[in-house]
């Protein structure tokens, strides 16, 4: 299992049509153990299997005859305009399915328009990615040490971030059974390119039953944060705070109280709490809990334009989008992310003229209907 080219470009043959495509294809190329590492979730992946039929039950209602011909895409995020309600997740480790990694997939996504939200574990440090010519969001897992992690703050400052996300919804790293009994490893040219070299060397050991990257995580990660240390945090960077990875509305409440800007409506796609309910199920009452007094994401199982619109139409200001783009960056570097996010906006595209919205704030008046 080693970083190596796998396709460099989008391979011939019959074009992906849809995001679902892509994934497919990256089945077809990635090494077992790097597909399980991305599509896995944690426990008995309930949650996962949830995000994906709840976004499927959000019958949206259209609106017919309201003059619309071509819907315009274009959102502010966090007082800057972008070409669609949609950002880049944070991924880890983004070498493991193309050489090109977080640099192919941060400048298909300038390409785009889009943001694209920078892991701390990513494969390439936050200066190159940044200097890839899109607009980034830096996505920080607070780390026990705290000079680290103010040195990591001077970091995205000095490399010109346009939003900090703090991920709260890993205290530990959850039990991905598919990683444990591979026991997963990063192969040796696949760092955590952002922290200090020592620990590397954590996440590329390995027994069968034992996955060593959660503990390059554990010995990193601070477990016991609390609402201070955001107050902490909020005080020593002045770019935009998202909360990412909350669910109950009372959380999104004191994130709110706490300073943040945004929050995520995360379950982390299903590899966290297993027994957490879709994200899409509790994106509502957060929305009703937060008001207008900070912007809203969803992320978790969007795989469509029709899904951003059912986020819309449920009260988001917009998502995040994670696995489909892994699977198109594994399949056809840069050009096949491209690709995939010209394929999402064509489809939201589609659906806000089907659903007769103007926009994407138009999409928000939108009633919904469960499904099935
Ligand atoms: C392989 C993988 C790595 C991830 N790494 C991170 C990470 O480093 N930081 C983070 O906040 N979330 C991480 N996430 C969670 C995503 O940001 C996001 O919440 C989730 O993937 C969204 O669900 P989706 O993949 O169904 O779109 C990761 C998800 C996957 C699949």
């Amino acid at each position: 299992m080693v970083a190596e080219p796998i396709v460099t470009d989008l391979p011939a043959g019959a074009p992906p049509v849809c995001l679902a495509d892509f994934a497919e294809r990256a089945r077809a190329v990635l090494p077992e153990q790097v597909w399980d590492y991305v599509a896995g979730g944690s426990g008995g992946e309930v949650t996962l299997t949830a995000n994906r039929r709840a976004l499927d039950r959000v019958g949206v209602l259209p609106r017919v005859l309201r003059g619309v011909e071509v819907p315009d895409l274009t959102t502010p995020l966090l007082g800057r305009r972008y070409a669609m309600p949609v950002g880049v997740a944070p991924i880890a480790y983004q070498r493991l399915v193309h050489p090109d990694g977080e640099l192919a997939l941060a400048a298909a996504a300038g390409a785009a328009g889009v943001p694209y939200v920078a892991s701390t574990l990513g494969s390439v440090p936050i200066e190159e990615v940044a200097a890839s010519g899109a607009e980034v969001w830096f996505q920080l897992y607070w780390l026990r040490d705290r000079e680290l992690v103010r040195d990591l703050l001077a970091r995205v400052r000095g490399a010109g971030c346009r939003a900090l996300v703090v991920t709260v919804d890993v205290p530990v790293l959850g039990r991905r059974f598919r990683d444990l009994r591979n026991a997963f490893r990063l192969p040796p040219g696949v760092t955590a390119a952002n922290l200090p070299n020592g620990r590397h060397d954590l996440a590329h050991g390995g027994t069968p039953g034992v996955s060593p990257v959660p503990a390059r995580s554990g010995a990193d990660f601070a477990p016991a944060l609390r609402w201070a240390d955001l107050a902490w945090l909020r005080e020593h960077i002045d770019l935009p705070l998202v909360v990412k990875g909350v669910l109950d509305p009372r959380d999104a409440r004191d994130a709110v109280r706490a300073g943040a800007d945004a929050v995520v409506v995360s379950n982390h796609g299903g590899r966290q709490f297993d027994g957490a309910p879709a994200s899409v199920t509790m994106l509502p009452e957060v929305v009703e809990a937060v008001g207008d007094r900070c912007e809203v994401f969803l992320d978790s199982g969007v795989r469509s334009g029709t899904d951003v619109l059912r986020a819309l139409a449920l009260g988001a200001t917009g998502v995040l989008v994670g696995r489909p783009l892994i699977w198109a960056l594994a399949v056809g570097g840069r050009p096949g992310a491209e690709t995939a996010l010209d394929l999402l906006a064509g489809e939201l595209r589609d659906a806000l003229a089907l659903a007769g919205c103007a926009d994407a704030a138009a999409a928000r008046e939108l009633r919904t209907v469960p499904v099935g």
